[in-house]
């Protein structure tokens, strides 16, 4: 089988964007991925995003981080800062965990701590299950605890919440309810749309267990690279990191260019339906596998300039995105960019520096609104525990990141 790997800037550009590309990434991931939004391909993705893009509209994002994500951040960082000290990664996943399932839509009916952490092991073990080409342990082994997680996920929360949706699309089909008293839910869009999307309750349960996994394992890795990344900056250079401190927009270029250095999908991986030619000549024949090496294009040399180098403050083409292609691109790209990365302050020629009257009217994200509470919290690493690599995967993930605060 002939593999063709593509890691210039470009290349990779032009190539999400090929209708004949098909994903297949997650093919070793089907105990989890199956029928999900990320490998459907053709008609059948189009329709199933059209029902999910509407919850991704970029009001909703505005409102959200007005009305409640400043809370549900600061909450769950304030245990941890007045026990002196976390584990980012912990913390990374606990706070987006909340999200996630509001966007998935499962309830968290009593929304204890032990919820908050049963969440949070699910979504690890279904990421692990979505990300099986990567594993170093046995892919038997894992799928079979996948799958085990699967079923408990589905009695705790998925079938509660479904009964409650149901009842709820009654009472609107009865006129009882507006549409406005119905939640914004992946889970309540899927109901509404069954027949149309041809979906069945197994469909349904990985489409939930992806969301809940997609969103929070990539928003932690992020929050925690970017912390990272940060912490390395005060060490090199205090009087610009530290300006970061009080500058939304800045921080939110740190999270950028964290996301450019450290995708938390450092590769796409695609088939092709049809043969395709791309612009530099290279000819992708029918059947090839296509490997997008988002990580290596994201440090081209010919698109940004000291590609190794964290710089927030670099200059980069019009046109190209801070965080390279750390979200993807073309039908498949990621569906929760702006919840998580906001939106990039316009190129209009503010300065940098006039962030704090700029965030106002700016989309900052979920990233930068957690990196920013943890740096006012005091959080330092923790001199006595270094951070820790993830032992079962080849990917450029912490396993463990402690911090501790004042
Ligand atoms: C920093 C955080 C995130 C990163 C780096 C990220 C990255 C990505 C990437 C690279 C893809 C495309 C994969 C491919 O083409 O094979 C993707 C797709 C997707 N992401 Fe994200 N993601 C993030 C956060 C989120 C969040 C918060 C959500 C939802 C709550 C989300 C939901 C999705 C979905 C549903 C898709 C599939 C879209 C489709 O196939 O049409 N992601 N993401």
């Amino acid at each position: 089988m002939t593999t063709i790997t593509l890691d210039g800037y470009a290349d990779v550009r032009e190539a999400f964007r090929l209708r004949d590309l098909k994903q297949a990434l997650y093919d070793e991931g089907g105990v989890v991925m199956a029928d999900c939004l990320l490998v459907l391909h053709g008609e059948d993705h189009r329709s199933r995003r059209r029902v999910e893009n509407r919850l991704f509209r970029r009001g909703t994002f505005r409102h959200w981080e007005r009305e409640f994500l400043h809370d549900v951040v600061r909450d769950t960082l304030a245990p941890f800062a007045a026990d002196g000290r976390a584990d980012l990664v912990e913390l990374g996943y606990r706070t987006i965990m909340s999200l996630t399932a509001l966007v998935a839509g499962i309830d968290r009916p009593t929304g204890s701590a032990a919820e908050a952490d049963a969440l949070y092991r699910y979504a690890k073990k279904f990421s692990e299950g979505a990300t099986l080409v990567h594993t170093t342990r046995d892919p038997e082994v894992v799928r079979a605890e996948v799958r085990a997680a699967l079923d408990e996920f589905d009695a705790a929360f998925l079938q509660p919440s479904l009964a409650r949706r149901r009842e709820l699309l009654a009472r609107h089909a009865a006129g009882e309810l507006s549409e406005q008293d119905l939640p914004r839910d992946v889970l309540t869009g899927l109901l509404r749309h069954w027949d149309e999307l041809d979906i069945d309750q197994e469909i349904l349960l990985r489409e939930c267990a992806f969301y809940l996994q997609a969103g929070s394992h990539s928003t932690a890795d992020a929050f925690t690279h970017s912390a990272d990344e940060f912490f390395a900056w005060v060490r090199r250079d205090p009087a610009a990191a530290e300006k970061a401190l009080d500058d939304p927009v800045r921080l939110q270029r740190c999270v950028h260019e964290t996301l450019r250095l450290h995708p938390a999908s450092p590769v796409a991986q695609r088939r092709a339906l049809a043969p395709a030619v791309l612009r530099n000549g290279t000819e992708i024949p029918q059947g090839a596998f296509v490997v997008l090496d988002i990580a290596a294009a994201n440090r081209d040399p010919r698109v940004f300039e000291r590609p190794d180098a964290f710089d927030p403050l670099r200059e980069v083409p019009a046109g190209v995105p801070r965080w390279g292609h750390a979200f993807g691109g073309g039908m498949h790209a990621c569906i929760g960019t702006e919840l998580a990365g906001g939106v990039p302050e316009a190129d209009d020629g503010v300065a940098v520096t006039d962030g704090a009257e700029q965030a106002h009217e700016q989309v900052l994200g979920t990233v930068t609104l957690m990196l920013s509470a943890l740096l006012a919290a005091g959080a330092r690493p923790d001199p006595e525990r270094p951070p820790r690599r993830d032992p079962d995967s080849s990917r450029d993930h912490f396993a463990s990141y402690p911090v501790v605060f004042g």
